[in-house]
């Protein structure tokens, strides 16, 4: 560790402290929040596939989704078992798991993370591990804020910027890197 570092927690440490659990954090997101937030229609995207939102809070884009489309296979996994009151639509399975554990027993074409990356330890080993849950021709979109990763000196690592592009397969639109919409290819 460096001197004047914070110590870095473990994933259980991490899931179980206050950044993690409270209540305070956005997690209702609607499904036109989504579209916003990625730079991408979800629905459009996964079109009568699977859609596997990771970190998915209350799972309210998800139900949202379920409303326009009954045909989309849509799985939302959260630490939290905080979602929406009520039975699911039939097309929408909401999972209480930890991202950095759990696993998909069949590949999605789409795959988002909204607002959700900032607070897991090893973001791009979810981000390996969610890309090798794709299709040949899957997309993966994540939201990430490059200011939530410190520098040694303590400073931010990036500055906040608007989402811009999306990767799909083993294509990645140029202009990814550094954006605060970031996405990853197969
Ligand atoms: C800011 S909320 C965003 C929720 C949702 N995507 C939205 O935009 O409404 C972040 C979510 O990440 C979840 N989360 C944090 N760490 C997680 C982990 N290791 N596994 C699964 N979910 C996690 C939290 O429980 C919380 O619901």
């Amino acid at each position: 560790m460096i001197a004047g570092m914070t110590r870095r927690l473990d994933d259980a440490e991490l899931e179980a402290s206050a950044v993690v659990a409270n209540i305070a954090m956005n997690r209702g997101r609607t499904l036109a929040s989504y579209r916003r937030e990625l730079g991408v229609d979800p629905l459009a995207e996964a079109g009568t596939g699977r859609w596997l939102d990771l970190c998915c809070g209350t799972g309210r884009a998800l139900v949202d989704a379920a409303a326009v489309s009954a045909d989309v296979e849509i799985t939302g996994v959260d630490l939290v078992g905080h979602f929406l009151p009520g039975v699911p639509p039939p097309n929408v399975r909401l999972v209480a798991a930890s991202v950095t554990a759990w696993e998909p027993d069949a590949p999605a074409d789409l795959i988002t993370c909204v607002h959700g990356l900032h607070y897991v330890g090893d973001k791009l080993g979810l981000l390996a591990r969610a890309a090798s849950w794709l299709t040949g021709t899957g997309l993966l979109v994540a939201d990430f804020d490059p200011r939530s990763v410190r520098l040694a000196d303590g400073s931010p690592a990036g500055a906040r910027r608007r989402p811009r592009s999306a990767g799909r397969g083993s294509r990645t639109t140029p202009g990814a890197a550094g954006s605060r919409s970031a996405a990853a290819a197969r």
